[in-house]
């Protein structure tokens, strides 16, 4: 009789990730962090302790954190048994989150890889001679690090900006995670739903075009009037802003921008309204001011679903998931995005960091795109090992 061998969740993302499997062989050989240390500030989340492993096997100390409601203590158990530091425990509060930034930076790393600017504003904040660069994953990071080129003047790529990040994750992955995430969370049906997502760049073109595949009837609100334009083109509707809310069963957010739901919409919400966001941040959604309005009567939450539902004076219920926290890293059970589209982006990862560790970046690649040759390589290796 053959054996039967148990294994967990990480390692079907492991045995999945393809292309980190051949990097972290090569790293092993290479060791390009050799004596250096890499302070990570990102989900703790299975696809992630693949690539955290990755980086160890070429050399690094890895001293890592998580961001805010991401943290899975199945994901931490695995990188402490993989011989990396974490600092990091499943919170919502911002105070417990800063201290273990600030623990992360007090160890001064060489190396910082990013999710969402954290780690850079802290390091700003107490800076140190011995940084080298590093890389920011997403939008919403660039954002906040394009105006902080002068304090960092240090190499930082952002791998968001890389055309295959834009496309693998943002556009096809978000979309479809975001999509799996309603029905994981609410286990309500799309067909014949009005849907209306804020914000029609990579990632709401990609939530948009998820739900009218499941027979949604998508509304598209974009605060620039050409990806409004794009959105009429796609056959979307692009509704005025408050006629989009009034006939929303469900509403997602996808901007980077704070406050796109406010306390202001309460008055167009439809009775029973669903509202997800997907942008990196929770302020997309005004959740205090929405919950503190005094519209509302009553407040519920369902524990295990993280759906708050609020009963208005009138009568109607807005339902809130996840208190406006990424939905597709939060609720039950979350998966986040296809482990290919990671595999992909955590690629770029690794290769941006080898790049500035060999001292190939200069501080004048301070906040700027993946450069073009790393871009070729992963999209030559992902496509060898997919003919
Ligand atoms: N959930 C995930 O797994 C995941 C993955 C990647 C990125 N993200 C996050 O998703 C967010 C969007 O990323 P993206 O790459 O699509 O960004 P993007 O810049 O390509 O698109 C954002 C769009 O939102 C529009 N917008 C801005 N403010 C608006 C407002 N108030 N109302 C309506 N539209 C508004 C912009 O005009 C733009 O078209 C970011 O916060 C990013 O960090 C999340």
């Amino acid at each position: 009789m053959t054996d039967r061998h148990t294994k967990s969740r990480i390692d079907w993302v492991s045995e999945s990730c393809r292309l980190l499997a051949q990097i972290e062989a090569e790293f092993a050989r290479t060791k390009p962090f050799q004596d250096l240390t890499i302070g990570t500030g990102i989900h703790l989340e299975p696809k992630t302790a693949v690539l955290l492993r990755t980086l160890h096997s070429g050399g690094a100390r890895i001293v890592a954190t998580g961001n805010l409601n991401s943290t899975q203590p199945e994901t931490v158990r695995y990188l402490l048994e993989h011989g990396v530091e974490v600092t990091a425990e499943q919170t919502i509060d911002h105070e417990v989150h800063d201290l273990s930034l600030n623990q992360i930076i007090a160890e001064q790393p060489d190396l910082l890889l990013d999710n969402g600017g954290d780690l850079f504003a802290v390091y700003a904040e107490s800076p140190y001679p011995g940084l080298i660069g590093g890389t920011e994953e997403t939008t919403s990071g660039r954002m906040r690090l394009e105006p902080m080129r002068a304090e960092l003047q240090r190499p930082i790529l952002v791998i968001n900006d890389s055309p295959i990040k834009q496309f693998a994750e943002n556009r096809h992955a978000v979309g479809q995670s975001m999509f799996e995430s309603y029905m994981r969370v609410t286990n309500r049906s799309t067909n014949g739903k009005r849907v209306t997502v804020f914000g029609y760049g990579a990632c709401g073109r990609g939530v948009a075009a998820c739900f009218r595949n499941a027979h949604s009837v998508v509304s598209v609100v974009d605060a620039d009037p050409v990806k409004a334009l794009e959105a009429h083109l796609d056959g979307f509707s692009t509704p005025l802003r408050p006629d989009a809310i009034r006939s929303a069963d469900v509403i997602v957010t996808e901007t980077g921008a704070v406050n796109v739901i406010a306390a202001g919409d309460i008055e167009h919400f439809k009775d029973g309204v669903i509202l997800m966001n997907g942008g990196h941040f929770p302020t997309e959604i005004a959740v205090g001011d929405l919950t503190d309005s005094a519209m509302v009567v009553r407040r519920d939450q369902f524990e295990e679903l993280e759906i708050e539902s609020l009963r208005l004076k009138d009568g109607r219920a807005v339902h809130i998931v996840s208190g406006g926290h990424m939905a597709n890293l939060a609720g039950p059970r979350p998966l986040g995005n296809s482990i290919e589209s990671m595999d992909l982006g955590f690629a770029l990862q690794a290769r941006c960091l080898e790049y500035i560790a060999q001292g190939r970046a200069t501080k004048a690649d301070c906040v700027v795109p993946v450069p073009n040759a790393i871009d070729a390589d992963i999209a030559n290796a992902y496509l060898a090992l997919n003919r």
